[in-house]
């Protein structure tokens, strides 16, 4: 691709799976962005491995080591500065982020969760889907607000829950679509299509069928 491409950081805590589908994509022509910083809270998060494979800066800024909350934000906010990034995307990021750490980056902090959102907010979201014995749930991507997973909802994609699942089963099959969504909605959004008023986006960009993902107990074949 031609132009410009918009400068990621990506916040991470663990394997980093959604962080190396966000780098798969970075890597095709293209892809209106790049990865250029991965900031960790967790040094020893396989994810430092992965962008560290793909020749990208890493950061690690250990909450434990961070007298406060504040401190901790605005070691990240150096870190992403220093990188000359311009939209956040957390990828298995496990600290909440305060109002004032989004205000410097309003209106462009990704995050991708693992159940269809408004349902099962927070962590353990395979595990809350099966003990409420929902037969469809998936992944969404969202922006972040300051709440627990509540921001105004880019897109979602949606698995089904079979009978013999377990968490293990059904995060795997979640992951899969969250490798494919994450990439998409990071597109729609950093190319200034997606708006918000607040609670609800529009999408101006009609993704095509074969992105999007719908599926029925039965169907998935
Ligand atoms: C994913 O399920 C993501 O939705 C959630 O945390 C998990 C991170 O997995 N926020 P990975 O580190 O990207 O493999």
């Amino acid at each position: 691709m031609s132009g410009r491409r918009v400068r990621l950081g990506v916040l991470v805590s663990g394997s980093g799976s959604n962080l190396q589908a966000l780098l798969d994509a970075c890597a095709r022509e293209d892809f209106p962005a790049e990865v250029a910083c991965v900031v960790s809270n967790v040094p020893t998060a396989y994810a430092l491995e992965r962008a560290r494979a793909a020749g990208v800066a890493t950061v690690v800024v250990d909450h434990k080591a961070h007298a406060s909350k504040a401190e901790f934000e605005a070691a990240i906010l150096d870190a992403l500065r220093s990188a000359g990034v311009e939209w956040v995307c957390l990828a298995g990021f496990m600290r909440l982020l305060s109002a004032d750490f989004l205000g410097r980056f309003a209106g462009r902090v990704l995050n991708i969760h693992p159940s269809l959102l408004p349902s099962f907010p927070g962590l353990h979201a395979q595990r809350q889907a099966l003990e409420r014995g929902v037969k469809v749930t998936g992944c969404t991507v969202h922006f972040v607000d300051a709440g627990t997973d509540t921001g105004p909802i880019i897109g979602q994609a949606a698995v089904p829950v079979l009978p013999d699942d377990d968490e293990k089963s059904l995060g795997a099959r979640i992951l899969a679509e969250e490798h494919r969504l994450y990439p998409l909605a990071v597109r729609l959004a950093v190319t200034g299509q997606v708006s918000s008023d607040g609670t609800r986006t529009r999408v101006s960009a009609v993704p095509t069928t074969s992105e999007l993902s719908l599926r029925s107990p039965g169907a998935e074949k």
